[in-house]
């Protein structure tokens, strides 16, 4: 089977380390990827959002399973477009069409939906331009930290955590009235600031069943101690030592179930990724978004675990057969570590070359902003590789992640010395009861 993935970072190597592997795959295409996937498949240079293009792509190479990996193409539309051309609409896509993508590319849509479907999360309410003095007069009734988000798609920029009233008001007219996220800024989500530990989720549904992937936690800030900015994320941990049972069976009940029941109540012919991005609140989860895609760095954590055939699982995604899927996963504990660019997540400079690659034959090195240059592979982004490996234990998986990370090099680059730290308080619980 010829296969097409959509996107160029660390979560598409990853898709295509894994796809490959199994004796299903034939060719396999990356558009445009990055120079890490050019070694299991072909780099083919086409944007993600030029639905044409791809299809008449898919057409010519007799491409008969596209899995797309950023949420941008599903939220323009990619399996709509499929759909509406008669020669490509057989084709199994793995993505939502444009109104389940409205779960991520909407924060206000996702919110009523939660609300709707009885789905736990944050108190709050939306504002447009012409509600600006109405949103001023919540703000004032409302505790601190205020939690304000951009209602449309701002890359993982779009969420400010006020301190006080004073920086929620100031915030809140830039987002508005000075369009700080452009068009994703012309509503705006105030919400009650949820104060826990993190903790992503990934299932995959046909529409009708679902399975739950491993789960991960993400570091999301540039700096150790989770300082700094916000990144599009900096390491992953699958799976997450306090997931035990009881909490994943709340998880499944409370949030998972009832969001796949509501997308079928919608009409919403759901057929992908859905990523839970939650907070444990004392032991209970509530959702802060949903995502209609994988996670990055999440994916290259939680993939490495997936025992089974991953073209089978989409391809069954794809087609509607989920139900008969076969999914098993690996008891280990991953651990993956982002190097970036020194500057990054501001400015940072491209084009340095990236020594040691080659002395990294213990662990996975999925790459993400990097390109080939006069034979050399060099950094071509802000995330420029993720380091991925396993152990038993979270420490020695840690140990292992990191004695790679620092044989691997290039001027200004810089990564997190803190990933999973956190984690190690829980691990005395064995990681056998998880319910992964
Ligand atoms: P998002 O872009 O929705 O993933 O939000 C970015 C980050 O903001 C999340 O990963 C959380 O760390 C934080 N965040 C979002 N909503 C809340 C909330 N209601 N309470 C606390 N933190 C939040
Ligand atoms: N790691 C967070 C995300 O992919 O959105």
């Amino acid at each position: 089977m010829n296969i097409l993935i959509l996107g160029s970072g660390g979560r598409e190597h990853a898709f295509a380390w894994k796809i490959k592997q199994s004796p299903t795959c034939g060719q396999l295409f990356i558009a445009p990827g990055n120079a890490g996937t050019g070694y299991l498949g072909e780099n083919v240079p086409i944007d993600p959002t030029s639905f044409p293009e791809i299809g008449d792509f898919v057409l010519r190479k007799n491409i008969e399973l596209v899995v797309v990996g950023p949420e941008v193409p599903l939220a323009l539309g990619i399996r709509d477009y499929f759909e509406s051309r008669h020669d490509i609409a057989h084709i199994p896509l793995v993505g939502p069409g444009k109104q389940g993508a409205l779960l991520e590319s909407s924060k206000d849509f996702a919110k009523q939906f939660m609300v709707k479907y009885g789905i736990p999360t944050a108190g709050y309410a939306t504002f447009d331009q012409t509600q600006v003095e109405q949103g001023l007069d919540f703000i004032k009734t409302q505790n601190t930290p205020i939690v304000l988000k951009a209602d449309g798609l701002a890359a993982g920029k779009g969420v400010v955590i006020c301190e006080n009233q004073q920086q929620a008001e100031k915030e809140f007219k830039e987002m508005l009235l000075e369009s700080k996220f452009g068009q994703a800024s012309a509503k705006v989500v105030v919400e009650e600031f949820l104060d826990g530990v993190e903790i992503s989720v990934f299932v995959i549904t046909d529409g009708n069943s679902y399975k739950i992937l491993p789960s991960a936690k993400d570091y999301k800030r540039i700096g150790d101690g989770d300082t700094g900015l916000n990144t599009g994320g900096m390491g992953a941990v699958s799976p997450v030592p306090f997931a035990d049972p009881a909490f994943m069976k709340k998880v499944e009940d409370r949030i998972v179930i009832p969001t796949i029941e509501g997308l079928k109540s919608e009409a919403i012919d759901y057929r992908g990724f859905i990523f839970l991005g939650l907070i444990n609140v004392k032991g209970e989860p509530m959702v802060i978004e949903y995502n209609v895609r994988m996670g990055d760095p999440e994916t290259q954590a939680v993939l490495p675990r997936v025992s089974s055939d991953l073209v089978d699982l989409l391809w069954a995604c794809g087609t509607g057969n989920l139900n008969n899927a076969e999914l098993t996963i690996d008891t280990r504990s991953a651990c993956t570590v982002v190097m970036v660019s020194g500057g990054y997540p501001g400015s940072y400079q491209k084009g340095m070359v990236i020594e040691g690659l080659g002395t990294a034959t213990n662990n996975l090195v999925f790459h993400a902003g990097t390109a080939y240059h006069h034979g050399r592979i060099v950094t071509d982004g802000g995330r420029v590789l993720a380091v991925t490996s396993f152990d038993n234990e979270i420490k020695a998986a840690l140990q292992s992640v990191y004695d790679t990370v620092k044989s691997i090099n290039w001027q200004g680059s810089y990564y997190r010395q803190d990933i999973g730290q956190d984690l190690l308080r829980w691990v005395n619980k064995p990681l056998e009861t998880s319910t992964e």
